[in-house]
């Protein structure tokens, strides 16, 4: 039998800005997402997929745009999955962001909170971003324009972002707002060249081709990072593309590159080789302590460090003022990572001890304290479900505050009832995820109340929201 057709909504008005960057309708009892609305536009929207409770469409007319609605900046806005949005001021970016929160902790958490503070704003809203990875394609996304060329004609080789939903097809960029030059300058360099040179873009789909990924790392002081990945060890060509950059952009403080001979992109599993300068660039941050003090933190090309970097301080700030050290408290990072915050906040407390599962992040976290003279933190690599445990409490001793930061999935049931068998006087949550962390805050709910809570604009242009909350202990 012929599937139905899915239907055509008419002259609906968008009421909301949420899930995933996508603006929200509502028909009859149905809520529908679309890309690329903003809030108070009339449209039209082509239903594209249908499930039990929700829709998404797109929008085919818009009948009125909303008074809302601003110019985006971006040429590649409306194709790109980047900056979605650009088409709204940052006021109103910022409104929607703290509305998320108060949204997620109302229909998911159901418990009771005070006023959630206003959301700090980035300091930056272009140029933020510390870490840029693009992807090499001879799949091209085409435009309309591209389109009216005859086959043969049309320039099929990209070197970009992916389009959102397609793994092969790559958005060609010409400029990209997101990272500080040499950024822009680099990527269009090394797509000129390799233009040149004629050597071949990688195919996702049959996966043969040579160049694969350009990663840009960068930090606050300018010093800057590239690793080239390849498909292959074609030696030649290796070198010229190495010497090419190297001599084009002496600015380039550590060159890399990978030889990933596997299907996917991960090269976190591979051997990154160093073609010249350092292995690693170091990114620096006031300590929240010290007057006048730099903590500084080794980023090597694999490392993670959070992408809007001045942002970061005020992030770990956030964590630290909400957390109120006297100087001799016992804390612990869970989900640590290369030990950012644990090393943030050693010289304001009596120890810390991070947790964390990837082992070169530990590596980083043991360097961090080494390279900064901070003898009171402990590290270890480990799955948190797993590790911590009543022995690692009895081993380490048990800690007065806990600094919990895991990744989107949020945390696992089973370090949610340590942490309340633990019960330590106060659980600070920083989230990148509102709607896991009130699933999370409402188990902790046993035993802890919300005190605070401090949302923060990681990430300007895009629907994401970190959040930081204060628990404190209830029962005792
Ligand atoms: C949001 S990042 C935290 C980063 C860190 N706090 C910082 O600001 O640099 C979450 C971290 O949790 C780690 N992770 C995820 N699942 C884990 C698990 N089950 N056990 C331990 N660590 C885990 C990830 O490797 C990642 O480094």
């Amino acid at each position: 039998m012929p599937r139905r057709p899915y239907p055509l909504f008419e002259n609906v008005t968008i009421i909301d800005a949420g899930a995933e960057g996508k603006a929200v309708a509502r028909v009859d009892e149905l809520v529908v997402f679309v890309p690329f609305a903003v809030p108070g536009d009339v449209v039209d929207i082509q239903v594209v997929a249908r499930k039990k409770s929700f829709c998404e469409g797109r929008v085919t007319l818009y009948h009125k745009y909303s008074e809302r609605r601003i110019e985006a900046f971006c040429s590649h806005f409306g194709t790109c999955g980047g900056c979605k949005w650009q088409n709204m001021s940052y006021e109103d970016q910022l409104m929607y962001k703290q509305k998320q929160v108060d949204d997620v902790f109302q229909r998911i958490g159901k418990f009771e909170y005070p006023a959630i503070r206003p959301i700090l704003p980035s300091g930056q809203s272009t140029y933020y971003r510390n870490k840029l990875e693009y992807t090499f394609s001879n799949r091209r996304w085409l435009d309309r324009e591209d389109m009216q060329l005859p086959a043969e004609e049309r320039q099929m080789n990209a070197l970009g972002f992916h389009i959102p939903q397609l793994f092969d097809r790559i958005l060609d960029i010409d400029h990209c707002y997101l990272q500080p030059e040499p950024s822009n300058a680099i990527r269009l360099a090394v797509r000129a060249y390799a233009m040149e040179q004629g050597l071949e873009f990688y195919d996702a789909r049959t996966h043969t081709g040579f160049l694969r990924n350009i990663i840009i790392r960068n930090t606050t002081t300018g010093q800057v990072m590239v690793i080239v990945v390849f498909a292959r060890n074609d030696r030649e060509d290796i070198e010229g593309m190495m010497h090419f950059i190297k001599s084009s952009f002496p600015v380039v403080a550590s060159l890399m590159y990978v030889i990933n001979e596997k299907h996917n992109d991960v090269i976190t599993d591979q051997e990154v080789l160093l073609w010249s300068g350092d292995p690693f660039l170091l990114e620096t941050m006031p300590d929240p302590v010290g007057e006048g003090k730099i903590l500084k933190f080794r980023i090597g090309p694999i490392s993670f460090f959070q992408t809007n970097p001045k942002q970061a301080w005020h992030l770990y700030k956030t964590a630290f003022d909400l957390s109120g050290f006297t100087g001799s408290e016992v804390v612990y990072d869970l989900y640590c990572g290369t030990g950012t915050i644990s090393n943030f906040i050693a010289h304001a407390v009596k120890e810390v001890v991070g947790i964390e599962y990837v082992e070169s992040a530990i590596s980083d976290a043991h360097v961090n304290s080494e390279i900064n003279n901070i003898k009171n933190t402990r590290f270890y690599a480990g799955d948190l479900a797993k590790e911590l445990t009543a022995e690692f409490v009895a081993l380490n001793g048990k800690p007065d505050v806990i600094i919990t930061d895991p990744p989107r999935s949020g945390m696992h049931e089973k370090v949610i009832k340590q942490i309340l068998e633990i019960a330590p006087q106060k659980v600070v949550y920083v989230s990148c995820n509102p709607a896991t962390q009130a699933r999370d805050i409402a188990l902790l709910g046993e035993k802890y109340s919300v005190a605070d809570v401090q949302p923060v604009d990681m990430f300007p242009h895009t629907h994401h929201v970190e959040n930081v909350v204060l628990l404190k202990l209830t029962e005792k």
